[in-house]
Formats: structure tokens, sequence, C-alpha cells
């Protein structure tokens, strides 16, 4: 076992007696090892997944990455943000999946649709497209029980230089973090590899919003901080499934929440840009049950 689940003797008991460690199985010779799953429910309350809930993510990242394939293939200068949100929705009933943002907390559309300065949590609605635009397009789906989360940033026409440069520095960000992903780092290594490799180049990361466990539920614990520390915070182990999701501004990464009440916007009304997977720690590193190529 890594360093960082080495267990406290303060800690509660993995054997699960309620019991603290040194008051248990400490210094007692423990024929079974530790059950890992019991220990990161106990301890950090997040529910590492079977092989049956593997697949059942999987194939729920398959409907996802299919319905952002089928937005990109539309998105163009004079389409609405409605038009994504009918297709993807469509896309998921015609499966029988449902889309995780409708009705979520009030959410009212399924999916988010979030343009140039907005940093996420975009409302689909009247807003035309036009040539320049950068969209981000974020799908949930259920299905089978099952959840999967993703986005991708898309150019909309011919982009700027200032699209460009954030839509780069977004998709490196996100693989700057998958390079942390195996049962030898930390969820603060990921956030340490994100802010390292945007502020190095000018850009700023976003707070108020992170990662997260992700597939029972839409949000699961643990939380997934884009910034941090190296060596900081849960260390990752197989079984782990959640999400990397770094939203990279061009400017400030200050904020404002639009009166709808979702809609998150750059306080300097710059670009940001986001790029997001749904990732499994595997015994050797990762998988990503929502793949496509950065
Ligand atoms: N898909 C977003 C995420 O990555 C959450 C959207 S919440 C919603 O976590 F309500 F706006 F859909
Ligand atoms: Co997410
Ligand atoms: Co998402």
């Amino acid at each position: 076992m890594k360093n960082g689940t080495k267990i406290g003797r303060n800690d509660p008991c993995p054997c699960g007696s309620g019991k603290k460690y040194k008051k248990c199985c400490m210094g007692r010779q423990t024929e079974k090892p530790v059950d890992l799953r019991k220990w990161y429910k106990q301890k950090y309350n997040i529910r590492l997944k079977e092989s049956k809930d593997i697949e059942g993510i999987r194939e729920a990242g398959r409907l996802v990455l299919e319905s952002l394939d089928r937005a990109e293939a539309e998105i163009r200068a004079g389409i609405t943000t409605e038009d994504i949100n009918s297709l993807v929705s469509e896309h998921a009933e015609s499966y029988g999946a449902v889309p995780a943002p409708l009705n979520y907390r009030g959410f009212p559309k399924s999916v988010c649709t979030s343009v140039n300065e907005v940093i996420c949590h975009g409302i689909p609605g009247e807003y035309e497209l036009k040539d320049g635009d950068i969209i981000n397009v974020d799908v949930t789906h259920i299905y089978n029980g099952y959840y999967a989360d993703a986005s991708k940033t898309f150019f909309v026409g011919t982009p700027g230089a200032d699209a460009q440069k954030i839509v780069r520095v977004a998709a490196e960000s996100l693989r700057a973090a998958i390079a942390m992903l195996s049962p030898d780092h930390t969820i603060g290594d990921i956030g340490w590899a994100i802010q390292n490799c945007a502020e190095r180049q000018g850009c700023s990361v976003v707070r108020e919003f992170v990662g997260h466990g992700v597939g029972f539920e839409f949000h699961e614990p643990p939380q997934v901080p884009h910034y941090g520390k190296k060596g900081e915070g849960i260390p990752l182990v197989p079984g782990m499934v959640f999400t990397v999701e770094p939203m990279i501004n061009l400017g400030t990464p200050r904020l404002f929440v639009r009166d709808d009440g979702w809609t998150a916007v750059t306080a300097d009304r710059k670009l940001s840009a986001q790029f997001e997977q749904t990732f499994l720690i595997t015994e050797d590193g990762y998988e990503s049950l929502t793949p496509y190529p950065l």
C-alpha cells in the first residue's frame, strides 16, 4: 500500500468496528489486508466502483460522446444554443437515456452551452452562434442508472488568436491532469498540474467549480479542485471514478453569476474554455470512460 493510504492512529478502524484504529486493530496482526472499499467510504464518503458499475458508466460515456459528436456536426454560425439542446435531448431519448441536467437543482435544460466569456452552466436559448465564437457543450447522461459527464469546447467558424489560445491551454491543462492519474498520486497533484500548465501560459484557473466523483449520482465525493499543491489531498486508488474539468480563463479567474442563477461569466468578460472527461483510476493508471483525443 502506498504511503498516502496509511491509516492514522485516530482514524476510524478500517475493520468497520466504529472504534478508533488505535483502540482496535492497530498493532494486531491483521490477517486481512485493509478493505479499501470500506475504508474510502468511511473516511472520505467515496464509493469505489466495481466492474459492473464501471461497465455501466462506460456505456453511459459512449452515449455522452455520441451526443457531443452530434452537437459538433451541427455547430456553425446561425444555429441557436437551443438547437444544440434539442439535438442532445433527442439523441439521449432515442436510447432511453435521461439528460442529467434537466431539472437538476432547477436547471431548466438538458445540456449546458457556454459561449465565449461564459465559464460554465450556460442555459440554452435563443442566442445564435456567430463566426469566431467558442462554445463549450457539457453533456451528462443517465443510462441504466449510471452517470457519465464530459464536455468539449468547439470553434464556430474561424477562431481568432485569443480563442485559439484559450482552447489550446484548456485542452493542455486537462492533458497535464491526465499525467497525474494513477495510484501513486493525490487529488492535489491533479490541481497542481492544471494550475501550473495554465498559469505558466498567462491564463488563470477558476476556483468556484471543481471536478467531482460521478457514476451513481451526478455529483459525488470527492471534489477535485483544478488548483492545488503536489502531494496534498486524498490519495488516488483503483476504483475511484471522477471528472476532471478545468475551466481556464484568458484574464482574471474571478467570475459572477447572472440573474438566471446559473450562468457563470468571467468578471472581465474575457474568454473562458473547458474540457471535461470522466476517469477511472486503475491498478496501473487510469481509463477515460468518456475518451476523446485532446
Ligand atoms: N455538467 C456539469 C458538471 O460538469 C454540471 C452541470 S449542473 C447543471 O459538473 F445543472 F447545470 F446541469
Ligand atoms: Co462534471
Ligand atoms: Co459536465
